[in-house]
């Protein structure tokens, strides 16, 4: 089965110019899903994780099922403001501006080792900012996976350069 078949490509969304690669269709087929769900396992079992973080909030979409599947816990990198408690925040650039995440401080044990997951690698700085803030609160990141990679945006470049190894399902070039 190819995954893409079931990625939609949705032309000038959210701005003109710009070709967005929509997971409803991939979320909403159950055997694609599950197919899909199946691939990811067998790549991010191999970085031996204890422990899944997903970016909110696509990335919570992949990494709580495919916790449940390899039998780890979930841990949630959400957007300012959102979690209670004593948090850690890591603030990064955006094309325009910059944006912060945030994870309870007490979300990880140190050492734990940690695969960060989201629906999609574009420029990398949203999974570059997770692997930095898991680190700051004692993470061993040992990897990152996606179900899409847009190959033309190197986001790839940004996690080798943090000693991250990346598994996507599907990679564009355009
Ligand atoms: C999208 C996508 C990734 C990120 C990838 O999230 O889900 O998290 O952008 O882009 P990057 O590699 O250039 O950082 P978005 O911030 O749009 O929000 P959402 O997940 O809440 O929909
Ligand atoms: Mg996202």
């Amino acid at each position: 089965m190819d995954i893409k078949d079931h990625i939609r490509g949705i032309a000038d969304f959210p701005k003109p110019g710009i070709l967005f690669y929509d997971i409803s269709t991939l979320l909403a087929h159950a055997d694609a899903w599950q197919v899909a769900m199946g691939r990811l396992a067998h790549a991010v079992r191999k970085y031996q994780p204890d422990i899944l973080a997903g970016i909110e909030s696509r990335g919570f979409l992949v990494a709580a099922p495919l916790a449940l599947k390899l039998g780890c816990g979930f841990v949630m990198l959400r957007k300012r403001g959102k979690l209670p408690g004593k948090t850690i925040r890591h603030e990064y650039s955006l094309e325009y501006g910059s944006d912060i995440i945030e994870i309870q401080e007490d979300a990880i044990q140190p050492g734990q080792r940690v695969v960060v997951l989201d629906d999609l690698l574009a420029t990398g700085g949203t999974m570059a900012a997770g692997v930095e803030l898991l680190r700051q609160v004692g993470a061993e990141v040992t990897g990152a996976a996606t179900l899409i990679e847009l190959n033309f945006l190197s986001g790839r470049r940004k996690l080798e350069a943090l000693d991250v190894p990346v598994t996507s399902l599907a990679a564009y070039d355009e």
